[in-house]
């Protein structure tokens, strides 16, 4: 029996630093992760870089068999900020970036691949950045004007918007420990607080600009592990677990979706650290069309306290997540698979956020070492990942409409740069052509596709 709905979306994600290349291509301006990765400093895996990737820039067509391949229904991409608007404001258009992603879109649909685009993908124009970045209050309203260019240029084509992935990331990694562009230090909270604004202002200027026209939907795809007790007899390390969840999903996601304004026990811990709303316009709750999950794995969660020293997040939360030696690693040292959690993330986002409609935007498995082709963990994953979502759809009930692996291809895996190959199809980096080759897990993933769409 398909318990998929019959529209359910059946998709594959990459964004675009990891896989575009063309860095500084046809006028592209720079963002920056060109310019993170190109410092004398670098701390990217082996100093590795975007500057080419899967080249998809010249290579999309080649993208788009991988998609057909698969018997994909949906692609997911992200579009470059700074390809389209070099100096990321709408004052200088450049055109052979509009008609890179116009070629792409057209061709997606021509092969009835349905797109969701994502604005923003962590590449932020370094010429913004220049200005402060998401640290400044300016940048929202840039981001709306660019949000605003993308409606009208593909607004015709594309009916799911994702405004910006992964707001907890780029602002933890980002803006608290230094670990991805631009590599700013203790100011995540502020850093969060913008792109949440910014996400609101766009979405409004759809909802007033676009969507009688376009009747799409805008979302923003909100990251998070699924948190569970260390002791399931503890009463603290069930608060702990509850705080684990409010300090990542619930960071953004209440304010969309529950009260306009981070949870309580955010605010509690944080203080005045923690920007407020009040005063801010357009207002931010009710500005998602729907849940936009990015899921990866799970921590056993325990309360600690942490005395003394500076004020850290790690302090606020109050709470450690360590992987259950059950779950295995796969390579990299956070990706626990534990493809359980997301059933029960899914449940959570039901009883918490009043039932919406949720596409799982990310999930994936990485390979790390030598190139494994027939890689039957990963399908086994995949297939144990699908029958998950399709119990919490069956049997709880959860409105799960997409699912989308992370990711089509091996790419550029942000600071473990090309040693960690998330892809359904492997690239090969070695060779200018850059071929991609299926691997068993595609295999599989197609396999299950065409058992379930309709
Ligand atoms: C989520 C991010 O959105 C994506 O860019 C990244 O490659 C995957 N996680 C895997 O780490």
């Amino acid at each position: 029996m398909n318990m998929f709905p019959e529209d359910f979306a059946w998709g594959a994600s990459t964004a675009a630093y990891q896989i575009e290349g063309g860095w500084d291509a046809d006028g592209k301006g720079e963002s920056i992760w060109d310019a993170f990765c190109h410092r004398d400093d670098s701390s990217v895996f082996e100093r590795h870089t975007g500057d080419v990737s899967c080249n998809s820039y010249h290579l999309w067509e080649e993208d788009l068999r991988c998609i057909e391949e698969l018997g994909l229904t949906h692609y997911r991409l992200s579009l470059s900020w700074s390809r389209l608007l070099p100096d990321g404001t709408t004052g200088h258009v450049n055109q052979q970036g509009v008609r890179y992603y116009n070629q792409v879109l057209d061709g997606l649909l021509a092969r009835g691949v349905t797109p969701m685009v994502t604005l923003y993908h962590f590449d932020l124009p370094q010429a913004l950045q220049d200005r402060g970045g998401w640290q400044s209050a300016d940048t929202p309203a840039l981001f709306d004007a660019y949000a605003r260019f993308c409606f009208g240029a593909f607004g015709d084509r594309v009916r799911l918007w994702i405004t910006l992935n992964e707001p907890y990331v780029c602002a933890k990694l980002g803006h608290e420990d230094g670990l991805h562009a631009p590599g700013v230090r203790g100011a995540a909270y502020r850093a969060g607080h913008h792109m949440l604004r910014a996400h609101a202002l766009a979405w409004h200027s759809y909802d007033a600009g676009y969507r009688r026209a376009q009747g799409g939907l805008v979302s923003m795809a909100i990251n998070s592990d699924w948190a569970e007790p260390e002791d399931a007899d503890s009463a603290e390390d069930a608060a702990a677990a509850a705080r684990y969840l409010a300090f990542s999903l619930g960071w953004f996601a209440w304010p969309l979706f529950v009260s306009g304004d981070y949870p309580e026990v955010m605010r509690a811990a944080v203080d005045a650290r923690l920007p407020r709303f009040s005063g801010v316009q357009p207002a931010v709750l009710g500005t998602a069309d729907f849940f936009a999950l990015n899921y990866y794995t799970a921590r056993k969660v325990r309360s600690v306290g942490v005395d003394g020293g500076a004020p850290s997040m790690k302090k606020d939360l109050g709470a450690e997540g360590v992987v259950d030696p059950a779950w295995p690693l796969c390579g990299l040292p956070w990706l626990a698979v534990a493809p359980h959690g997301l059933r029960q993330l899914l449940k959570y986002i039901k009883a918490t956020f009043n039932h919406p409609a949720v596409y799982i935007t990310e999930n994936g498995f990485a390979q790390t070492g030598p190139v494994l082709m027939e890689d039957g963990e990963r399908a086994a994953f995949y297939r144990e990942t699908v029958g998950e979502v399709a119990k919490a759809i069956e049997e709880d009930g959860v409105d799960v409409r997409g699912y989308f692996a992370w990711s089509l291809l091996d790419n550029f895996e942000w600071t473990d740069g090309y040693g960690a190959r998330f892809g359904l199809f492997h690239v090969d980096f070695s060779d200018d052509e850059r071929a991609r080759t299926m691997y068993r897990s595609g295999r599989e993933y197609a396999a299950i596709i065409s058992k379930h769409r309709s």
